[in-house]
């Protein structure tokens, strides 16, 4: 599997990965991709089997230490030498699941992040997903603020 970081013109794959992957109240809309692929393409983990992409990883950069769902919808809010690696989005299409590749992604994103010089990354999941994300080293700072698609999440940080 080639894992590289986005362009524009990845663009329609992403926001399609996206769409297969998560409710139309949480996903994100090919409009917000675009405007994220406009400040932060590099902050965009993606992997591809052939020429199809398969799972990407995505979110931007701040000094903030806390996710807040403004962040989802701002990308302009990018700073390209902030402290915290976010993580809006980790996506792997149904038909490729259970085969490590969301982890291999979250991998180099850590990894990225490491060699930035950034003090950790930063993201929110629903309950279900606390004990995967643990595995890599994220440690559950309970409930978020967040409200995005009506859904509890919870703040998950993993400190480098
Ligand atoms: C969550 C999601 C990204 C996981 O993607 P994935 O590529 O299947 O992730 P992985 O393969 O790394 O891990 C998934 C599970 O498969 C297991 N797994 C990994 N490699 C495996 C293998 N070779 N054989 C069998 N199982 C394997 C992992 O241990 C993990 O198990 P766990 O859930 O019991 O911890 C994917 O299901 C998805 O896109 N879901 C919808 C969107 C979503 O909810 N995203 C998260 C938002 S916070």
């Amino acid at each position: 599997m080639k894992i590289r970081t986005a362009t524009i013109d990845d663009l329609e794959m992403i926001a399609a990965v996206e769409a297969e992957c998560f409710p139309a109240a949480e996903a994100a809309t090919k409009e917000e991709f675009a405007k994220r692929l406009q400040h932060y393409s590099d902050h965009f983990w993606l992997m591809f089997e052939g020429e199809k992409l398969i799972a990407f990883v995505d979110g931007f950069v701040t000094d903030e230490a806390d996710l807040t769902d403004e962040m989802y919808e701002k990308a302009e809010l990018h700073n390209e030498h902030g402290a915290w690696q976010m993580i809006f989005g980790v996506n792997t299409i149904p038909a490729c699941r259970r085969h490590g590749y969301a982890g291999e992604l979250i991998c180099r994103a850590i990894q990225d992040a490491k060699k930035q010089g950034r003090k950790g990354l930063v993201l929110t999941c629903k309950d279900r997903l606390v004990p995967y994300y643990a595995k890599f080293g994220f440690v559950n700072e309970g409930v978020s603020d967040s409200a995005h698609g009506n859904v509890v999440w919870n703040q998950m940080r993993l400190i480098l």
